[in-house]
């Protein structure tokens, strides 16, 4: 018999004349209607031994297709539509907003007078427009202010904000609008920079929109890795880390003296007397114009292994002697400083 029934956002009824052909004509699942996507009413009729006699949708009482034994079809559908005259199902692609309104069909089986009338109602759904929007700023750590806007047409319940997949909370730096409409972040930190995701929702369906913000920073945390000693001969590579968006430049300089090396990485092919000392990495951010500097002290280091012993001692003694500068050596066992020796060479 007759149906009648809401499902989600799609109000549907069916009216009908004499007896339906099956029960609940009507799609099960909401119906997704993006613009620019497509959409597909779908029906539950299994195909007739029989094809029906008539099939034919109509959009706000005009029509847009007729199938009998004949097409008729809307201008500005034919490219746009797909009709199933099996079940009755259309195919509805390239939506625009005007697109939003009643649809109705039309099922005359073969032989009967049977009518099925189903008119679908698409409600507002909060996908058609739905973007993060900022200032164009560029934003600077601690000296900007910035605020993010989660813009939606539609009926909308919740909007939920998340970076970098954590839920986004309030603190001293964040605040969200009455409605969390806007966020604002005053002003930005290094911790602000990064995906920014709005989820929007009302009961029947929910999207979400993202937004990558860029905050410069830094250069934070400079820091080089390598060793702390080397054996003379030895190749050594020193390199040269700094939190910084954008990428910071660098330069090094040894015992205070500039080397004209300007990447992150400073590479010593032999280590000799001379290369021993203190490697100063400068990280310099053009966009924050600040910089930071850090200290690498590397010596060169020897290694004795002593199998003689004049006096009473236990054997062998491994022995390091390390270079400090070019005329200060110790000699340690382990960790000990046995012996500091200064010369004048
Ligand atoms: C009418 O359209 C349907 C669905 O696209 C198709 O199967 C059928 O062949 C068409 N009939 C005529 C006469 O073009
Ligand atoms: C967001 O910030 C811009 C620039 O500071 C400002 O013009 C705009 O009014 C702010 N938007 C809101 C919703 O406060
Ligand atoms: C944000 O950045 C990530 C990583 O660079 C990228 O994969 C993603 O597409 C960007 N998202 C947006 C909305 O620009
Ligand atoms: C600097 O290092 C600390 C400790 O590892 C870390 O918590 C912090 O996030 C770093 N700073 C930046 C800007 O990455
Ligand atoms: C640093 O530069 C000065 C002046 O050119 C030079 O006398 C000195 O030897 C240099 N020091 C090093 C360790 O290269
Ligand atoms: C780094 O040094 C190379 C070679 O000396 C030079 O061509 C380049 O311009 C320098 N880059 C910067 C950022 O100073
Ligand atoms: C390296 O730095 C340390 C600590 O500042 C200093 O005692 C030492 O003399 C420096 N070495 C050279 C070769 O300048
Ligand atoms: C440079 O780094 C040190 C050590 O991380 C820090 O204490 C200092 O505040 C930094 N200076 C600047 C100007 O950022």
């Amino acid at each position: 018999f007759c149906n009648s029934k809401s499902i989600m956002w799609i109000i549907a009824s069916l009216i009908c004349v004499g007896l339906c052909v099956g029960e609940g004509i009507l799609p099960a699942g909401p119906l997704n209607g993006a613009v620019g996507g497509t959409v597909r009413f779908t029906t539950n009729l299994s195909p007739p031994a029989k094809p029906f006699f008539t099939v034919s949708w109509s959009f706000k009482g005009t029509n847009i297709i007729t199938s009998t034994n004949t097409n008729v079809t809307a201008p500005g559908y034919a490219s746009r539509i797909s009709l199933d005259r099996r079940t009755g199902a259309l195919e509805l692609r390239r939506l625009v907003p005007e697109d939003s309104g009643e649809y109705t069909v039309s099922i005359i089986p073969d032989g009967e007078l049977k009518v099925c009338k189903e008119i679908i109602k698409k409600k507002n759904n909060v996908q058609e427009v739905l973007m993060i929007h900022s200032p164009a700023l560029v934003l600077i750590e601690d000296k900007t202010f910035t605020n993010l806007t989660c813009e939606a047409s539609g009926s909308i319940s919740t909007r939920v904000w998340t970076k970098d997949g954590q839920p986004l909370r309030e603190d001293s730096r964040v605040s969200f609008s009455i409605n969390k409409k806007t966020v604002y972040i005053h002003p930005v930190h290094s911790s602000s920079h990064g995906n920014y995701q709005c989820l929007i929702s009302n009961p029947v369906s929910s999207e979400t929109a993202a937004y990558n913000l860029t905050v410069n920073y830094g250069p934070h945390n400079v820091s080089i890795i390598g060793p702390l000693s080397a054996s003379p001969g030895r190749r050594v590579e020193l390199r040269c880390t700094a939190d910084s968006i954008p990428p910071a430049l660098f330069r090094w300089t040894l015992n205070g003296n500039d080397t004209q090396v300007n990447g992150s990485v400073y590479v010593i092919e032999r280590l000799t007397l001379e290369s021993i000392g203190n490697y100063t990495c400068s990280a310099y951010n053009t966009v924050t114009m600040l910089g930071n500097s850090t200290v690498l002290s590397l010596r060169g280091e020897r290694r004795y292994l002593i199998h003689h012993c004049l006096t009473k001692c236990s054997l062998p003694v491994d022995i390091t002697s390390t270079y400090v500068q070019k005329s200060h050596f110790e000699f340690m066992i382990g960790k000990q400083v046995i012996l500091n020796y200064r010369s004048d060479l």
